[in-house]
């Protein structure tokens, strides 16, 4: 293999695709020769965006939690570039924070609007256009936050919960029509929506998230994009209702308690000292 996928001539649509994750899917899908639309409401980064990829890419502005604006992407991608091949959701805030205790039914709502009816929005269209022309592949963007707990707040993890969620039940229906349903699931990654949390410092942030990581690395939005690249691809014909997680390795293990090494912390923890031989039952 050349390291190119088999994405030529293939139109995608990319919901936040102006930003972050997005941006850096519709700028690797252009490189590999596919027609993009990239669907946000970021109406002037997202003319940016498409300009600075030439004909190949187009945007559409879209409020991924309102119905009709999802069938006007889908309308869009295929008057100006034919069928839709490939589908992916990549809009995200952060959403509500705070305490379970405090968070109001509107910031839940909203919350979910962005995160879960999006995605449900985009499966439900891009399967029915996808339907016609005999098959295609949609990718969704969870989280490690919608593996387990305590990786994020409370309605942002029930969302990229249901993220994968969805993407299973849809897998199970649509492969009789020849569309592969995955996700991917990013821990930390230097975005826009990250740097935020440091006041827009993405230095700050990119270092957070190195420090985090098992294998050293600030995760980009590039690492993310390879990924999902993979899944929209035939590279990936055989595969669908998997998550693909792509985290540097945070989710094999809870903060380092030092299992691999010589002087666990958890006997520490246990008040026995590590220089000590371990106490027989
Ligand atoms: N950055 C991370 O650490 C990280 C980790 C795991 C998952 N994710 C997920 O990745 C996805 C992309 O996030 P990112 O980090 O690239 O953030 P980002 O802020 O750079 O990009 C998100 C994009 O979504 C768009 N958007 C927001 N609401 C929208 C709406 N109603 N309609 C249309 N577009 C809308 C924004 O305009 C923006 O362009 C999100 O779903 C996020 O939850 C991010």
């Amino acid at each position: 293999m050349d390291g190119n996928l088999p994405l030529s001539d293939h139109c995608v649509v990319v919901t936040g695709g102006a930003s972050g994750i997005g941006a850096a899917t519709v700028q690797a899908l252009t490189a590999q020769g596919s027609h993009v639309v990239i669907a946000d409401i970021q109406q002037e980064a997202g003319i940016a965006l498409a300009e600075s990829l030439g004909p190949r890419a187009l945007f559409c502005k879209t409020d991924v939690t309102r119905e009709e604006d999802i069938v006007a992407a889908i309308t869009t991608a295929e008057r100006h570039f034919g069928p839709i091949t490939g589908w992916v959701n990549s809009a995200g805030v952060i959403g509500a924070v705070g305490s379970i205790m405090e968070t109001t039914v509107t910031a839940f709502d909203q919350t979910m609007a962005v995160l879960c009816r999006s995605v449900f929005l985009g499966i439900k269209h891009a399967a029915t256009a996808m339907k016609a022309h005999g098959g295609g592949a949609i990718v969704s963007v969870s989280s490690i936050a919608g593996l387990m707990g305590g990786l994020g707040p409370h309605t942002y993890t029930m969302a990229k919960h249901g993220v994968i969620g969805l993407t299973r039940s849809a897998a199970s229906e649509l492969s009789a029509l020849g569309i592969r349903v995955n996700a991917v699931a990013p821990g930390g990654t230097v975005t826009p929506m990250t740097a935020a949390l440091t006041g827009g410092d993405s230095a700050l942030i990119s270092e957070a998230i190195r420090s985090a990581s098992p294998l050293g690395i600030a995760c980009m939005p590039e690492d993310i994009a390879g990924g999902i690249l993979y899944l929209l691809s035939d590279a990936a014909r055989n595969v669908t209702g998997h998550t693909l997680t792509i985290d540097a390795g945070i989710t094999t293990c809870t903060p380092q308690m030092g299992f691999h090494t010589d002087s666990p912390q958890v006997l520490l923890h246990a008040g026995q000292r590590s220089d000590q031989e371990p106490q027989q039952a």
